[in-house]
C-alpha cells in the first residue's frame, strides 16, 4: 500500500505564495520541509507541522520532489546554487513568474545539475491554493508531472500538463495575464467615474461581472476567427468600438476621471482602420498588433 503513502515534499521560498503551497501540502499530510532566506517566515509553518532546514542544501535532500516559488527564476538559481550538487536525480518544480526566456535558461541549469525539471504556474491567489478548481500548468518532463500528479494536485484540482517544453507555462501565463491590467485598470476608471456620482465601487461589481462573463463567452468566436485569419463575419467591428472610443473623452470631462490611459488602445483600432480593417471584426486587432519587421524567437 506504499502508493498511498504521501510523498516527501520540500517547499523552497515562504513568500505569500510560497507559504500558501506549504500549507497545502502539510494538510495533506506530506512530510514537508521547508526553507526561506529570511528563517523567521519557516515559523508558522513548522508550528503546523513542516520541518524548517537551517540550509538550502539540506532542504534539497529532504526530498525527492523539491517546489520553488521565489520571486524571479533569476532568484530561484541564485538561492539554489548552494544546492546544486543535491539536485541530481530530484524532481524540481518551479512555480514562479517568469518569461518564456527565463524559463528555458533555468531549465538548462537546472538539466545541467542532473534535475528532472517542470516550470509551473499557479493561476490563482494564496489563498485558493488547494480549491478543487484551482488551475496551475506545467511544461517540461512530462516523467516527472506523471509521477507528482497526484502530490501536485494537493495545490489545486484543475492541474494540467502543458506539453514537454519547459517555457510553455511561462508563455501562457504572460499570455492571458496581458489581460489582467487592461481590465482591472477598465474597473477602477469605472469605479471612480460612478464615485463621481456619488455612487459606490460596489454597486458596479455585479454589472461589471456579468461583463467579465459576456467577454469571455467571446474568447472563443474571436480565438476561431484568429486562428481562421477570417475577420470578415463582424458581430462588433473595429469602426463600432473606434465610435465608442469618442465618448471617453466626454465620460471623463463630465466625471473628472483621466481615461488617457486608453489613448494607445485609441490609437491601435486607428491602424486598424488604417490598414483596412474598420468592418472586420474587433478580433483583426491581432493583425496589428503583430510585428511584421520582427521575427518571432
Ligand atoms: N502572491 C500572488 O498572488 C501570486 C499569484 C500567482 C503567482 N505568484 C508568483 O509567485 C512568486 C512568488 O510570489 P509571492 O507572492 O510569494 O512573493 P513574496 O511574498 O514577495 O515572496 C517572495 C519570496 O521569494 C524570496 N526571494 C526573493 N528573492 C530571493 C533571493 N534572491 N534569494 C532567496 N530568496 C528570495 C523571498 O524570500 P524572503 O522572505 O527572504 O524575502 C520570499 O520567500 C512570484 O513569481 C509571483 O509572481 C504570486
Amino acid at each position: 500500500m506504499t502508493r498511498n503513502v504521501p510523498v516527501p515534499v520540500t517547499v523552497v521560498g515562504l513568500g505569500s505564495m510560497g507559504r500558501a503551497l506549504a500549507e497545502a501540502f502539510v494538510g495533506a499530510g506530506h512530510p514537508t520541509t521547508v526553507w526561506n532566506r529570511t528563517p523567521a517566515r519557516a515559523a508558522p509553518l513548522v508550528a503546523k507541522g513542516a520541518v524548517h532546514a537551517e540550509e538550502v542544501r539540506a532542504a534539497v535532500e529532504a526530498s525527492p520532489l523539491v517546489i520553488t516559488c521565489l520571486t524571479t527564476f533569476e532568484d530561484t538559481r541564485s538561492a539554489l546554487e548552494p544546492a546544486a550538487p543535491a539536485l541530481a536525480g530530484r524532481a524540481l518544480v518551479t512555480l514562479n513568474s517568469g518569461s518564456p526566456a527565463g524559463a528555458r535558461a533555468m531549465a538548462g541549469w537546472a538539466t545541467g545539475h542532473g534535475a528532472r525539471f517542470l516550470a509551473g504556474a499557479v493561476k490563482n491567489v494564496p489563498a485558493a491554493v488547494g480549491a478543487p478548481d484551482t488551475l496551475l500548468y506545467y511544461g517540461g518532463d512530462k516523467a516527472v508531472f506523471d509521477e507528482y500528479e497526484t502530490t501536485l494536485k494537493v495545490l489545486g484540482g484543475d492541474t494540467v500538463h502543458l506539453g514537454h517544453e519547459s517555457d510553455l507555462a511561462a508563455l501562457y501565463e504572460m499570455a492571458v495575464g496581458a489581460m489582467l491590467l487592461p481590465a482591472l485598470a477598465g474597473f477602477f476608471q469605472g469605479a471612480a467615474a460612478v464615485q463621481a456620482r456619488g455612487l459606490t465601487a460596489d454597486s458596479t461589481v455585479r454589472f461589471a461581472g456579468k461583463w467579465l462573463e459576456m467577454i469571455a463567452s467571446l474568447l472563443p468566436v474571436y480565438a476561431r476567427e484568429i486562428d481562421s485569419g477570417d475577420y470578415t463575419d463582424a458581430a462588433s467591428s473595429v469602426n463600432l468600438f473606434l465610435a465608442g472610443a469618442a465618448q471617453e473623452a466626454e465620460l471623463s470631462e463630465e466625471t473628472n476621471v483621466d481615461t488617457t490611459w486608453l489613448a494607445p488602445l485609441h490609437a491601435l483600432l486607428e491602424r486598424a482602420v488604417e490598414a483596412g480593417h474598420g468592418d472586420h471584426s474587433i478580433s483583426a486587432l491581432t493583425e496589428v498588433l503583430r510585428q511584421p519587421g520582427r521575427k518571432a524567437a
